[in-house]
Order: C-alpha cells, then structure tokens, then sequence
C-alpha cells in the first residue's frame, strides 16, 4: 500500500512536468540515467542527443563530488534546451535526479532538427506536438528550476516520512505482539490460576506470538512449593517422540543455567545435550528466578536447523515471559503456603473439638476424606473436590455452641436437647460466615443434616434444592457416624452399614450420590477409624497417669 501511494504521486507529478516540456530521469548506481516508465517521443527528444549526454555526464560527476546535503546544479546545454541536477542525501540514501526542459525557443533553433534526428523523431510531427504543450518561456527558467527542485525536495520528503511510517508501522507490529502477549498472561494471572494451567497458556500463547515449532517450561518443583499436582514439566507445540529428551534436557539446563539473561544456546557444542538428538542447532534458554536462585528454564526450539537465529524482539518477549512466570510462580507458592497454613489451622481447630469426645475423636477429618473421595469419584474438578474436602472438615463446627453434657449424653435426648443439638449447622454457619475462605463451604455446614425426601433440618428442603456439597457431606457424615461407636450404640459391622445406606437410596440420600459412594476403597477410611481409636486411648492413658 504504501509503495503504491508513492507511486501515484510521483506518476502524477511527472505527468504534469511533461505537459511543461519537462523530463526527468533518476540515476543509477552506474551513473547512467533510467528514463521514468512511460518513457515516450519527449524523453527521447531530450535525452537522446550527443551534446545532452555528454553535458549529463559531466554534471552528474559533478554533483557527486560535491558533499553538501542538497544541491541543484543548472545549465543551458544548448540555446532553449536546460538541464539540471538535483542530488540529495540523507542518513538513509543518496538520490540524484535529472531535468530537462525546453523553453519555446527551441522551435526556431538551429538545433531542433539535430534533436529529431538524434531521438530518431518526425521534426513535423514533433513540433506539432511541442505547439501544442504549454512550454516555459524563456524568461521563466529561473523560476522553473527553483520550481523543479522544491517538487523533488518535497517528494523526497514524503518518501521519507513514508519509510520513517513504515518503520513506525514494524515497531508498532513489534509492540502490539509484546501488548498482545503481556496482555493474555495478565490476564490468565490470578492466585487461583493453578501453576499448570497458568503455565500451559504461556507456552501456547508463546507459541501462537513466536516462530519456533515449540516452547517448554520446566520447573524444579524441589526448589519451590507448589501444589501437589504439578509435575513441573509443560510444552506448548508438539514435541511427539522428542517429550522426554526435551524434558530430559530441560531439567540440565535448569539445575545448571546461571544469570537471568536469555541466551542461546548451541546445541552441538553444548554438554547438557550429550545423548540427544534431532534438536536444531539452537535452543533458546531463559532462566526462571525464584527467590534463591534459578528454579526452572522456558525453552523455544526448533524441530529442523533450517530457520534464522532468534531476533531481538523474539528474545525479548520470550525474557519478559520468564520474567512473568517467575512473578507467578512466587505468587503461587506464597499462596500456597498460606493456603496450606490455612487448611492446619482449620485441621488443628476441628480436632480439638472432636477431641472432646471419645466418640467423634476424628469424626471430622474422615467425613472430610469420605466426601472428598465421593466428589473425586463423581468426577468433580480438583477446586470443587479441595472445597468438599474444607467443608467436611468444618460441617460440624457449630456444635462448638451445643452444650457439652447433650452431645456426650447417653441416653435419649428429650425435647429441648434435640433442638440443641439441631442448632449446630446455623451456629456453624454464623461462626464461619465472616471467612473469606469458607465461601461455598457454607451450604454444607448449614444443610448437611437435611434429607433427600425433606424430612432433615434446619429447613427440611429435599432433591437438588439441597446444595449438592451439602448432599455430598451428608452421605459422608452418615456413613461415620454409622461406623463409629456412638455413646448410645457400637460401630455398626460394613456390610450392614453398606445395605443401610443403600436402603436410604432416595428417601435419606441423593440416589445419584449413593453409587459412586459404595465404590469407595474403604482401606484408608479403616486405618483412620483404628488411629483415632487409638491416639484418644493413648491420650486417656497418658492424662490418668498424669
Ligand atoms: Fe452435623
């Protein structure tokens, strides 16, 4: 586009020196003079004559042996006939252009028939058509060649101003792919972004900006505490049989790699490459700071050797998104930390409450584990699964407000003891209500003793109007309770408590939950029953000797 619009203008400005008996011709690196295209009967009239060429010539050298930025050099070749040279020369090229123009006295020159002949033209026919152009009078010249090199000082300045866009326009490019790329990491940036999914959008967003057949993140997880679930290897692009090598390769370069610069790396001369194959000759290697130290590397490579070595721009933006997974990485971590802080402390408060009482010594802790199962089996995503997993351990905080002698009472409760007791999810709820974290763990606290049919409490709703966490603590906290020694009745045999809640399918239960419940391994459930049997022993024993 930009080439065309030039164009235009210099084709229009030409034309309109031709109806004045003007022509002009650029120069080549040779010295020799390229007729404009469309080149015609005029450009040959002017140009084609021994003396014209020779005077060209002469002026040509010239102008170039003159230093000066901008010159115009004029003369009258022969009587009517003028020539001049316009050079020109900027920090970025060298122009020298060339003008000829006649004034009307070259119709009743001597010379005129020398020019016809010489450019091989009718002199009838020429000058026919010379009458007919609005030519310079002869008084004009002065203006004329003032005229001329103000047009082309000022088309060299548009051309310019046009290459100095283009520039402009490649920067820009540059920019808008380094905005564009900051942008939809940003904007994949929050705590609750997990480390895998913030960093598998890097990679692909890198790979979507930059050339390379594939970007790899590898992180040391040893050197940083991240959750559980990341395995600390990513790769945008398909590496195909290459995975391992890569992953291989990647963890050398991170447990080795100094400084924080990006730089590249030869393959071939390179150690840490020793035992692989198929890399291209460079790979692109970006440290990843943590707070001590190099805790990862982001890799661009190539699957062939055949492309150009990275560009500035390109290490650029692969430097600013290491830079950016350090920041997240760090984040994470420290939210991780809090995070598991947070879940002790939680953990800690609910057992000394369960503590209290032989009976739902680790009731809390295993009503956590069964719902967490139950959701893992019902295929819920790993942040619903970490929220039944809070709100199993929290369900029964309220009782906290129940009077001690009621939850450890014996016998049947009567009346005003039952409502005590059934207060325990509102109580819950109203101690817990004020923590951020407990958002949607709430529901399970205040509804978990509500039934499927609308027979439960504190609000007897029933089917799905129960929130479905809350559905899922339910079958959970039955399920304990029934396998636990209770003051008023013995753990209840497996196989028993399995028809019990299978019977419950629908009336008691969510019939949707109960299967996916019954497949859970028990293994780990029985191990934490027989511990917490055993620590409140131990503990009794150790407070009577005491
Ligand atoms: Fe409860």
């Amino acid at each position: 586009m930009r080439h065309a619009s030039k164009e235009i203008q210099i084709v229009d400005n030409d034309e309109m020196l031709r109806r004045m008996g003007v022509v002009r011709r650029s120069i080549s690196d040779d010295g020799s003079t390229i007729p404009s295209q469309g080149a015609d009967w005029l450009d040959a009239f002017l140009f084609s004559s021994a003396p014209v060429r020779t005077r060209v010539r002469e002026m040509i050298a010239s102008t170039n042996s003159n230093d000066m930025n901008e010159s115009t050099l004029s003369c009258e070749v022969i009587p009517g006939l003028h020539l001049m040279v316009f050079s020109r020369t900027t920090r970025r090229e060298s122009t020298t252009t060339v003008a000829m123009f006649i004034t009307n006295e070259i119709l009743d020159s001597a010379y005129f028939e020398m020019l016809c002949q010489a450019a091989q033209l009718d002199r009838i026919l020429v000058r026919s058509m010379l009458e007919q152009m609005n030519l310079i009078q002869p008084g004009e010249v002065d203006r004329t060649i003032e005229f001329i090199s103000l047009l082309i000082r000022s088309e060299g300045e548009v051309s310019q101003r046009t290459n100095m866009l283009g520039d402009l326009g490649k920067q820009l490019g540059e920019s808008y792919e380094e905005i564009h790329l900051y942008h939809s990491l940003i904007g994949s940036t929050s705590v609750s972004t997990s480390p895998m999914a913030f960093l598998t959008t890097v990679t692909d967003e890198l790979k979507t900006v930059l050339p390379f057949s594939w970007i790899a993140i590898r992180i040391l997880t040893d050197r940083i505490n991240l959750p559980e679930d990341f395995d600390g290897f990513v790769v945008g692009g398909d590496l195909g049989r290459q995975h391992p090598v890569v992953s291989t390769v990647a963890e050398r370069l991170a447990l080795s790699i100094d400084g924080r610069e990006p730089s590249i790396i030869s393959t071939e001369s390179d150690a840490r490459f020793e035992g692989t194959f198929g890399f291209s000759s460079d790979v692109v290697v970006c440290p990843i700071a943590g707070d001590s130290g190099t805790i990862g590397v982001l890799l661009a490579g190539n699957d062939a050797s055949s492309r150009d070595e990275a560009s500035n721009i390109e290490m650029k933006l692969l430097g600013a998104a290491s830079e950016h997974v350090s920041v997240f990485l760090r984040n994470a971590a420290l939210y991780e930390n809090l995070d598991s802080m947070f879940l002790g402390t939680v953990q800690a408060m609910v057992s000394a409450i369960d503590a209290k009482d032989r009976y739902t010594c680790g009731h809390s802790q295993r009503v956590a584990w069964l719902a967490r199962e139950l959701a893992i089996n019902c295929g819920h995503d790993a942040e619903f699964v970490k929220r039944v997993h809070l709100a199993g351990l929290v369900h029964d905080v309220g009782k906290i407000g129940v009077p001690e002698r009621v939850l450890s009472k014996p016998g049947r409760l009567d009346d005003d003891e039952f409502k005590a007791i059934q207060a325990h999810p509102e109580i819950g709820s109203r101690i817990l209500r004020d923590i951020p974290q407990m958002d949607g763990i709430l529901p399970a606290v205040m509804h978990h003793h509500e039934r499927w049919d609308g027979r439960g409490y504190p609000d007897a709703i029933s089917g799905e109007d129960i929130p479905l966490i809350a559905r899922i603590v339910s079958i959970a906290d039955a399920f304990d309770a029934m396998s636990s020694t209770r003051t008023y009745r013995a753990a209840r045999p497996r196989h028993e408590v399995l028809a019990e809640m299978n019977r419950c399918r629908g009336t008691q239960f969510d019939p949707d939950l109960v299967g996916p419940f019954l497949a859970i391994d028990f293994e780990e459930y029985d191990k934490m029953i027989h511990g917490a049997l055993h620590a409140f022993e131990s503990d009794q024993e150790g407070r009577a000797a005491a």
